[in-house]
């Protein structure tokens, strides 16, 4: 990796570190769905800065264990230090492609995600593999991004204006931040993939986060918004998060999709 990859590596990284309130709203929604019990062994999906990993982890108990995977290796020091911080040490992070690669420790009780499946480019090819690596009984959870219309705050909706590139699932439908946001994707994934009773579920949140957590300058330069047209994004930008201030924060709207899958228990004759 260049020098320059992984110094933009690491920006994204300290900016989705900088948005932890916003993820912490959405890690209670995963949680509530995938119900993680004591002593379970879970695979987490695109672990990126940890608050899934984290929370699944401190959930499974000192018996259990999670497994948290990423591509990217500036974000799993991040997650990495969000675990010592938490002071949980039974997840490992390991820096893998979960779309292709084998993951060490399974059959897994669950594998879950939190915005971390809409990304994969062979969503077919990811999802069986991800279902080779669940026991069977076995269970799937996933949060995704619902529409960028429902997301008005997201840096992809709110700098799509400026940056055509920023909102990229609407250039190349099979992967990118809303992928997964007709349900019919998830659904037909899924189902090639061969997981069983599977289901979407649409729910919209509106968390009061602090204005820092919903943008900051930094966001323009990652979201590719050329220089001679940042005054005018910020402006739109200032505009849309007045909006929806309330007292000393943001109320956020998010829509999310929740995916859920099994995979069925071995009939014993
Ligand atoms: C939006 S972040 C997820 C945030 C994270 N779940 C959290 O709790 O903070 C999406 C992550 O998915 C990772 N990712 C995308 N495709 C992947 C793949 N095929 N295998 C592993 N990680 C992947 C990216 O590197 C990125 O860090």
């Amino acid at each position: 990796m260049t020098a320059e990859e992984l110094s933009r590596e690491e920006a994204w990284a300290r900016a989705w570190d900088r948005r932890s309130p916003v993820w912490e709203a959405l890690v209670e929604v995963l949680m509530t769905a995938l119900a993680p019990a004591k002593d379970e062994r879970i695979l987490d999906v695109g672990a990126g800065a940890g608050h899934a990993a984290v929370a699944a982890a401190s959930a499974v108990g000192p018996s259990g264990e999670v497994v948290a995977v990423d591509m990217v290796e500036p974000v799993l020091r991040m997650a990495e230090r969000r675990a010592r911080e938490a002071g949980v040490d039974n997840v490992r992070f390991l820096q893998i492609d979960a779309g292709s690669d084998e993951i060490l420790g399974a059959p897994f009780d669950a594998v879950c995600s939190l915005l971390g499946v809409m990304f994969f480019t062979n969503p077919v090819g990811a999802f069986t593999n991800l279902r080779n690596h669940v026991r069977p009984g076995g269970r799937f959870v996933a949060v995704a991004w619902g529409d960028p219309a429902e997301n008005p705050l997201l840096p992809e909706t709110l700098l799509a204006p400026f940056a055509p590139d920023a909102n990229w699932t609407a250039v190349d439908g099979v992967y990118g931040p809303f992928a997964l946001a007709p349900r019919g994707r998830a659904l037909a994934y899924l189902g090639t993939a061969e997981w069983k009773a599977i289901e979407v579920e649409p729910i919209r949140l509106n968390p009061v986060v602090p204005e820092e957590a919903v943008f900051d300058e930094a966001l323009l330069d990652m979201y590719g918004v050329e220089p001679r047209r940042r005054e005018e994004a910020l402006e739109h930008v200032r505009a849309e998060v007045a909006r929806h201030r309330s007292g000393d924060g943001v109320e956020m709207p998010l829509s999310v999709n929740v995916v859920t899958a099994k995979i069925p228990e071995l009939i014993q004759d």
